[in-house]
């Protein structure tokens, strides 16, 4: 199979060495991207920095870039096409992969309004006396060409999370797309750069593992700023190799969710079970660590397995499923381990489990869980939901919190004032009331604290982790 070439300066590159692109679920080739090499990050970066002396672009310019690519991305054929690659190469159900596609939309719409309108402030220089008879102004300029490293899991619109930002900021990027997904990347920068007016200068794909491709990128001297979502043993790694640029690390999770009696929590464990299983559970905000109230525990875990055994598990070009496989065999085989080791230190299967015939691990719900698990402890990043009883919801806010994580969190109840207790004491980046941790829009701020990140994502807060403030002052 001929190479997907990567597009490097406007050319279409491809090197010596490939690597292969196998769908997860059946194993099929899906094609073959280069891979690159220190010399093909450098020729990026070197043609990046000349977009930033050469190839400056107004921001009407760029919010219509942005706008043609949301516009481009809404066509029923293109949508399909990246649907349908998403699908492929991540294992993400086909409905579930055009969710993706329209949240996309969605990213370039909110980044080309961001583009229009963001600003910087009027310094008030004469509140010093030595300021008086100055006049001056904080501008936001572009923090320079910027690095992006993108994960497997939302091929499409995590990569629009930061090519879209970047180019609003005024921004040349170099995208390194996660080695199992690729292809949906490749494709939205060859639309953007051919059908969207994106000068040639202003976006480089360079393909390869992350351990050369994506190390040279943070490591390369004229790379301001490193964009990364990901795991947290490798963003917090980035950042460490890298303390001279600014890091943007956006990483994992594992997303409590409590029920408390009071809440519709028949809906609640519907929509818990969807949300720790979309896309096989792989997203940062997953729901995981479930604690539900002694008193409606029996019922709530019969109405959730109801639920999860629903879900229609298969191949992902099939509009019905709803459940695929785990991105590759390495991720189905830790998730089981860790699921066994639970077992063994207690813990009952309640359904799921087990491996299908298809290769397909069973969404699985497990009962009698203790924090100190792995199924608890860490994040799963599997279709498998961790429920714990509670009799005090101050206890089971108390386990929500301790965690190393800091993403999202999710409480269903109508008390109003333990609402807003769980918003002020939940220490996460977002705390979703009555909905599941998973629940995102994509112009709100995304992020975590402690070790889910460092940053906010969303089109404005990432355009202003983009720009940095240069004091402009008028003698
Ligand atoms: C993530 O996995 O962090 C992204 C989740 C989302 O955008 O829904």
């Amino acid at each position: 199979m001929s190479q997907t070439p990567v597009r490097i300066d406007g050319e279409a590159v491809t090197a010596e060495q490939g690597m292969q692109i196998r769908a997860p679920y059946d194993g099929q080739l899906l094609g073959e991207v280069p891979a690159c090499t220190a010399e093909h990050v450098d020729r990026a970066v070197a043609a990046a920095r000349r977009a930033l002396r050469e190839d400056r672009l107004p921001a009407w310019r760029r919010a219509e870039i942005l706008d043609r690519a949301a516009e481009l991305l809404a066509d029923d054929e293109v949508a399909d096409d990246l649907a349908r690659t998403i699908a492929l190469e991540a294992a993400k159900p086909i409905t579930t992969a055009r969710v993706e596609v329209t949240r996309a939309v969605s990213t370039f719409r909110f980044a080309a309004a961001t583009c229009r309108t963001v600003s910087g402030e009027v310094l008030p220089l004469d509140a010093s006396e030595a300021g008086e008879g100055r006049l001056g102004f904080g501008l936001r300029v572009p923090i320079g060409v910027v690095g992006a490293i993108t994960p497997f899991n939302f091929p499409l619109n995590l990569v629009a999370h930061k090519l879209a930002p970047a180019i609003a900021a005024g921004c040349p990027v170099v995208l390194k797309p996660a080695h199992q997904t690729p292809l949906t990347g490749i494709k939205l920068a060859e639309l953007l750069l051919a059908r969207c007016g994106l000068p040639a200068s202003w976006l480089h794909v360079v393909t390869g593992s992350g351990s050369e491709v994506g190390a040279e990128l943070v490591e390369h001297p004229d790379v301001a700023m490193i964009t990364f979502t990901g795991s947290p043993g490798v963003g917090w790694g980035i950042r460490q190799a890298a303390p001279r640029k600014k890091v943007s690390l956006e990483l994992g999770n594992n997303s409590p969710v409590i029920v408390q009696p009071d809440a519709d929590w028949a809906a609640a464990a519907k929509k818990i079970a969807a949300a720790g299983n979309t896309h096989a559970g792989q997203s940062c905000i997953s729901a995981q660590r479930v604690f539900v109230h002694a008193d409606v525990a029996a019922d709530f875990v019969r109405t959730l397995v109801e639920a999860v055994e629903a879900l229609v598990v298969g191949d992902p070009l099939d509009d019905t499923t709803q459940v695929s496989a785990l991105i590759d065999q390495d991720a189905r085989d830790r998730v089981t381990g860790w699921v066994d080791e639970a077992v063994e230190a207690g813990a009952t299967v309640v359904t799921g489990g087990k491996v299908d015939d298809a290769g397909v691990l069973r969404p699985t719900v497990l009962t009698d869980v203790t924090g100190d698990m792995k199924v608890c402890a860490e994040e799963v990043f599997g279709p498998v939901l961790a429920v714990a009883t509670y009799a005090d919801v101050d206890d089971a806010l108390q386990a929500a919190n301790d965690t190393r994580y800091g993403l999202h969190a999710g409480i269903f109840t109508t008390d109003l004032a333990l609402a807003r207790r769980a918003i002020e004491e939940l220490d996460f980046g977002g705390v979703v009331v009555n909905d599941v941790p998973t629940w995102r829009a994509d112009q709100m701020p995304y992020g975590g604290s402690r070790d889910s990140g460092n940053t906010r994502e969303g089109p404005l807060y990432s355009v202003l982790e983009m720009t940095e403030i240069r004091s402009a002052i008028l003698s």
